[in-house]
């Protein structure tokens, strides 16, 4: 008998992937989609920054890289993180240029965490906070953060959850699925909470630049938490950039010392002339245009479905206006029923892709994660089936 890791046993396959496979097949059979699942913006990548990409392999930039990530990258890096975040890097000591934001905070767990750490993650979030690090042997210690309290874990949560081997705590600001993120005041009380009990901050800001009514803080801008802050960010969402895998990790200089060599045994480096266009992207005036351009599409789109609720006026799905990202989280415990079971009534009773709440988390049970990622008339026509759906279910 052949031995596999058993830690994957402590990985229950996501429910978006059987939920995605259900959608393909439905599609292979003729089936019209809304498909208001995937986490992808439906803007293209800016042609000018293909055209950059382009220019750097045909002038040969098709080799091996450094893997730290090029000078010029990192720079750029440095520059938005100043630029957008108030945050000053060194760009030769202080970042890693990544394989998308999910590599960054793998590198970031693998370099902070020895087995049996306690990790202490929100519930709901991104099922990767979790699952990575169950991956690399550390225990994870969920922290509610439940629609009452708006979707930010309450004081006495954390502390509740505190224990002797917790080693750091994971943020995602704007949240996937909620889009809920912080004030400032808030992210300074856990800076001190964090810093009475030694643990580091690992904050994924990938959903950084979306947002509408007020803009986030990051959480290495609150005043001497940088030193123990690790911030994971991408261009995938930012940029719609989704398929170029290029993301970034700045964090102290000893663990981005670890955080290379994670780099450097996992994936080499990061292609070379994807590293040309994204320097570009992160500091071209024009292309930072754009990506104000796609946050006032998702903020018109976030406006649509709050006008929509409030003429629906329908009980039974209760909409919490998200703060940023591109997600609604659709409170739906009204209806008394598992969010596994109504994203899969909903796609065959009025095929409209969604995600069921539960994949992140146990507070996610009875909601269901929309996209608004998607076109307007995908979104109103999904958004109104849903509250159809909702209003006549039969059980
Ligand atoms: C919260 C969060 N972090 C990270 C990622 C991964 O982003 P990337 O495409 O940059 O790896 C996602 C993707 O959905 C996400 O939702």
């Amino acid at each position: 008998m052949l031995n596999l890791n058993q830690q994957f046993d402590l990985i229950r396959q996501s429910a978006t992937v059987a939920m995605a496979d259900r959608i393909l097949a439905l599609k292979a059979g003729g089936r019209n989609i809304v498909g208001l699942q995937v986490g992808d913006p439906d803007f293209g990548t800016h042609p000018a920054i293909i055209e950059s990409a382009l220019k750097a392999m045909q002038d040969g930039q098709t080799h091996y890289g450094p893997s730290v990530g090029t000078m010029e990258l990192r720079r750029a890096i440095a520059t938005k993180l100043q630029r957008d975040e108030g945050v000053e890097y060194d760009p030769a000591s202080e970042i890693l240029v990544t394989h998308g934001g999910i590599h960054a905070y793998y590198t970031a767990m693998q370099s902070i965490l020895n087995p049996g750490d306690d990790v202490l993650v929100p519930d709901p979030s991104w099922a990767t906070h979790s699952n990575m690090t169950i991956m690399l042997r550390g225990n994870v210690i969920r922290v509610p953060a439940p629609a009452e309290s708006g979707f930010i874990p309450q004081f006495e949560s954390w502390l509740k959850a505190l224990t002797p081997k917790t080693r750091a705590i994971v943020l995602n600001y704007p949240s996937n699925p909620t889009g809920a993120f912080p004030s400032r005041e808030y992210l300074t009380k856990l800076h001190e909470f964090a810093k009475e009990h030694h643990l580091w901050v690992v904050s994924d800001e990938v959903y950084g630049s979306l947002y509408f009514e007020g803009k986030p803080t990051s959480a290495a801008a609150i005043e001497g938490a940088k030193e123990r802050t690790l911030l994971v960010n991408s261009l995938s969402k930012s940029y719609a950039m989704t398929g170029w895998r290029v993301g970034f990790l700045a964090a102290p200089a000893q663990v981005i010392q670890n955080a290379l060599k994670a780099g450097q045994n996992s994936i080499t480096c990061v292609a070379p002339f994807i590293q040309k266009a994204a320097a570009f992207a992160l500091t071209d005036p024009q292309i930072q245009q754009v990506t104000a351009d796609m946050r006032a599409a998702y903020s018109r789109r976030r406006q649509l479905v709050l006008r929509l609720s409030h003429e629906l006026e329908c009980e039974k799905v209760r909409v919490v206006p998200p703060q940023g990202a591109f997600y609604f989280f659709l409170d739906m415990r009204a209806l008394n029923m598992s969010s596994v079971e109504m994203c899969e009534r909903i796609l065959d009773e009025e095929g409209v892709g969604l995600v069921p709440g539960s994949a992140f988390g146990e507070q996610g049970e009875g909601f269901i994660r929309m996209v608004i990622s998607a076109s307007d008339e995908d979104v109103e026509a999904g958004f109104r089936k849903i509250v159809k759906w909702a209003e006549n279910v039969q059980r």
